[in-house]
């Protein structure tokens, strides 16, 4: 059992990337297997903070092998831009980082059918952050997706030009325009820079260093209320954010996974359209996103906020066998007199803590509990922590059945606080 996971349980953003950064060093392989660029994964260190996107994030950790899984969509465009803004040299990367063969691209005419679909669907947008996921996975699904091992093929511009002529001649149907140039001028340029990096059967490479007794960290997109399973669909992403996505995205059995771990951050936060029912439509909330600085980190939009949601958390944890809990961004609730907790819900005057699969509305039922007045950004102990994030703590504990065994403080991989 020498795979553990690491994967969102709300709405996306609850701090994987930092997380994944600060405990890369237990592991040998850090592997992404699901999603693509419409993750923005941020990490910080020596006072400089990065936002990944299609890299996973143990790539500052240069003798850690990090690995884009098959069930991961890569947009060529975004990968260029992100392995140039990295930092170290390409040739560097290229040792640090290897990429699935059988890992779908996104093509330049998946990005505009995105946004031709986004715009037809009027009111009930799901606001996508317009990345090319949905027909990315859609063209995948339908046998009709091109892969990142097919880049090598001498053919391979008649292959682009097929599916450029099929996503044309879609977008017919759609009174939506685009300049086509720009897209493609980036694409094919990021085309020629995978092509310096190794894309082979990752499935082949992983297990056989598992046999070997290595340790792999996946690490997981989006959160799981954005499953396209599970998730408020049809407001959701188009992939399987949970932990049973690791296997179908990487090729590794379910009896090699250990740790499940759970992560998610004091409050709630949303991006995009879609059910929230603990959403503070009001000054609380505007304060959450202020202190919290919550705007996504891959399309700037400003996060809904609200408190945390324990029904959802608990679905959460049912659907993908968490093992441990990872709380983040306690900082930020540091200065509110009282802070609240969605306990349960009323669905038309019902008490229910189940999530409806049609999202029909709920009411939050709310707990209150003290709050706490201390900056604890500096705190590195567990025991200092003020006693009623302590019992804040306690109680999502006794709630989850299950211990929180990392609190995290701050964005720096340092503010982190493990439990002992
Ligand atoms: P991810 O998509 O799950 O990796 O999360 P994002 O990077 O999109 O959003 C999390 C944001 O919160 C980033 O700006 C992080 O730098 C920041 N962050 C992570 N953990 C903490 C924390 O404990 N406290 C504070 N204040 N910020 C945090
Ligand atoms: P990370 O990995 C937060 C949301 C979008 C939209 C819905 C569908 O950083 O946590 P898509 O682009 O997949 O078609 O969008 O999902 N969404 C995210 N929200 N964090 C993310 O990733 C997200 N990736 C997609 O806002 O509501
Ligand atoms: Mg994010």
């Amino acid at each position: 059992m020498n795979i553990d996971i690491l994967l969102g349980l709300q709405w996306g953003d609850e701090g994987k990337g930092k997380i994944v950064d600060a405990i890369s060093p237990e592991y040998d392989i850090i592997a992404r297997f699901q999603g693509g660029p419409n993750a923005g994964h941020s990490l910080e260190f020596n006072n400089v903070k990065h936002v990944l996107h299609l890299i996973p994030s143990g790539i500052f950790h240069p003798e850690k092998l990090n690995i884009i899984g098959n069930g991961v969509v890569i947009d060529p465009a975004v990968f260029r831009k992100e392995i140039e803004n990295l930092g170290p040299p390409v040739d560097e990367l290229a040792r640090r980082l290897v990429i699935s063969a059988r890992a779908n691209l996104i093509l330049p005419g998946h990005r505009i059918l995105d946004a031709a679909y986004e715009c037809s669907k009027g009111v009930s947008k799901i606001g996508s952050t317009l990345k090319g996921i949905g027909p990315a996975y859609t063209d995948k699904a339908a046998r009709n997706g091109l892969r990142a091992g097919e880049i090598l093929r001498k053919d391979f511009r008649d292959l682009y030009d097929q599916h450029l002529k099929r996503h044309l001649a879609v977008l017919k149907n759609y009174d939506h325009t685009f300049d086509l140039g720009e897209f493609e001028a980036g694409w094919f340029e990021g085309i020629e820079l995978m092509k310096r990096f190794r894309i082979v059967n990752t499935e082949y490479l992983i297990n056989s260093l598992l046999s070997k007794g290595r340790k792999l960290l996946a690490e997981g997109a989006q959160g799981t209320m954005l499953d396209v399973d599970f998730g408020s669909y049809p407001f959701v992403t188009s992939s399987n954010t949970i932990s049973a996505g690791a296997c179908t995205g990487l090729g590794v059995p379910p009896g090699r996974i250990g740790g499940v771990f759970g992560i998610f951050k004091a409050y709630c936060t949303r991006v995009g359209s879609g059910p929230f029912p603990t959403e503070l439509k009001d000054p609380t909330g505007d304060l959450l996103r202020e202190k919290g600085h919550e705007f996504g980190a891959t399309t700037g939009r400003p996060r809904r906020c609200g408190w945390l949601d324990l029904p959802a958390l608990k679905y959460a944890i049912m659907i993908n066998g968490v093992t441990r809990l990872l709380m983040t961004k306690s900082d930020v609730l540091s200065g509110f007199d009282t802070i609240r907790i969605c306990v349960s819900y009323l669905a038309d005057g019902k008490e229910c803590t189940e999530i409806p699969f049609d999202n029909a509305p709920v009411e939050p039922v709310y707990k209150e509990m003290p709050g706490w007045k201390e900056d604890i950004s500096g705190i590195r102990n567990y025991d200092d922590l003020p006693d009623n994030l302590k019992k804040y703590i306690n109680f999502i504990e006794d709630q989850a059945g299950l211990p929180v065994t990392m609190v995290s403080v701050g964005p720096d991989r340092e503010e982190t606080i493990f439990r002992k």
